[in-house]
């Protein structure tokens, strides 16, 4: 099929869930993605967060083909060399107090799975989450989900949910009742655009969960697996959660979610309780071992932090020079350029120019790119939301057509 029929067949037979862009990508390595006619795009938007080592890392398409060619699918009701595996190798990196793992397919899933051990371990209903949060879109998890638009047309949903201010532990403190099985929220909002709370926040929320008897989960699930510049980003602050949420990048960009917990919350799941088919299947397994391992081999999550840094440090010029940003802000890999305007032409000048970027909302471009990606390409993708910044400046504020 060529380009022209490729868009075609999809526009006919999906209906409108994504805002899409024109680009039909069939190939990548690395922090590139080609499309069908052989342009080139650095790829900072890596699925939303999804490949973490980069498209196609040698070791993660190692390690799956060879386990194709052994087993792909492997109930959880068998045992499984790759999932044993893969197991030892996550909890040797979980943080304290976290002995456990639910298996699932996607990062909803896995919101799904932390509200019903939740729900189970306490006996009770209610859950805490934060204005701007952002879980998934799944039934459960949008309940825990603050955008109205996702959440509106599908409500009635899950009782005994509530939003409080992102940032104030004294909020969620306010806000515990006797019915309050739960906290959750992201270490750094994603979908909100990347907000990072006041530094004491995480800290004091584990403290009012242990004074209130309240579990945390904490949804990594963005921030996860060295995207923030640490393995998990609750360890910029010592904090460990009760319940902890990963997926997105976890096996390299092969579906897969875990869901992290103290022994006894998760134990308090009985057999039967919380199953899935797929889940911790021995491809996806294999998958996320080599993630694993060339995560901490290449030490990843510290190079995050190096580049992030750099980074953060340039989008901030820009946010200086140029009227129409707002702010800059960013830790690690996971950084958010946030305008005045609608970014949707920046966004769209990016792409014009090579660039993949990622969307938070109307007016912010969120940057979450391999953590592989070379220095040289991600100030060249630095350089063109400079340039797309310009032009819209120019357009804005200086009146002059780009
Ligand atoms: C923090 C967070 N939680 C949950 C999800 C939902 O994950 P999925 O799209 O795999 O269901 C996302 C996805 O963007 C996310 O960023």
């Amino acid at each position: 099929m060529d380009r022209e029929q490729i868009l075609r067949v999809e526009d006919q037979y999906l209906p409108k869930l994504y805002f899409k862009r024109p680009v039909v990508a069939i190939r990548g390595r690395g922090a590139v993605v080609w499309d069908a006619d052989g342009r080139e795009y650095i790829d900072c938007m890596a699925g939303f967060g999804v490949a973490i080592l980069g498209h196609c890392h040698p070791r993660v398409v190692q390690a799956i083909a060879e386990q194709a060619s052994k087993l792909i699918t492997c109930h959880g009701s068998l045992y499984n060399d790759a999932r044993a595996e893969f197991l030892e190798k996550l909890m040797k990196v979980a943080p304290s107090g976290l002995e456990k793992a639910v298996f699932v397919n996607t990062g909803a899933e896995a919101v799904e799975c932390a509200i019903k051990m939740a729900r189970k371990y306490t006996g009770k209903r209610g859950v805490i989450a934060a204005v701007g949060g952002f879980h998934g879109k799944t039934m459960g998890a949008l309940s825990a989900t603050w955008n109205k638009k996702y959440r509106e047309p599908f409500e009635p949903l899950l009782s005994g949910f509530r939003h409080v201010p992102y940032g104030r532990a004294e909020a969620v403190e306010q806000a515990i009742d006797e019915e309050t099985a739960a906290v959750i929220v992201e270490p750094i909002q994603g979908e909100a655009g990347v907000k990072i709370p006041p530094s004491d926040y995480l800290v004091r929320l584990r403290e009012v969960c242990d004074e209130k008897g309240v579990l945390l989960i904490l949804d990594e699930i963005q921030t996860g697996l060295g995207r923030t510049g640490k393995m998990f980003a609750c360890q910029h602050w010592g904090v460990s959660p009760d319940i902890m949420c990963l997926a997105k990048g976890i096996a390299g960009g092969v579906p897969m979610g875990v869901v992290l917990a103290r022994a006894e919350v998760a134990d308090s799941l009985k057999t039967g309780e919380h199953t899935s088919t797929f889940a911790g299947n021995a491809l996806a397994c294999a998958a996320a071992s080599a993630t694993l391992d060339v995560l901490i081999k290449e030490k990843l999550p510290e190079r995050a932090w190096r580049l992030g840094e750099k980074a953060l440090a340039e989008l901030k010029e820009i946010a200086e020079q140029y009227k129409v940003v707002r702010e800059a802000r960013g830790l690690g890999l996971m950084m958010a350029i946030e305008l005045r305007f609608d970014a949707y032409n920046v966004l769209m000048s990016c792409l014009d120019k090579g660039l993949l970027v990622a969307e938070s909302g109307r007016t912010i471009l969120r940057m979450l790119p391999p953590l592989t990606i070379s220095e040289d390409l991600l100030s060249r993708a630095i350089s063109i939301i400079e340039s797309s910044v310009a032009a819209e400046e120019d357009e804005r504020i200086r009146g002059k057509p780009s």
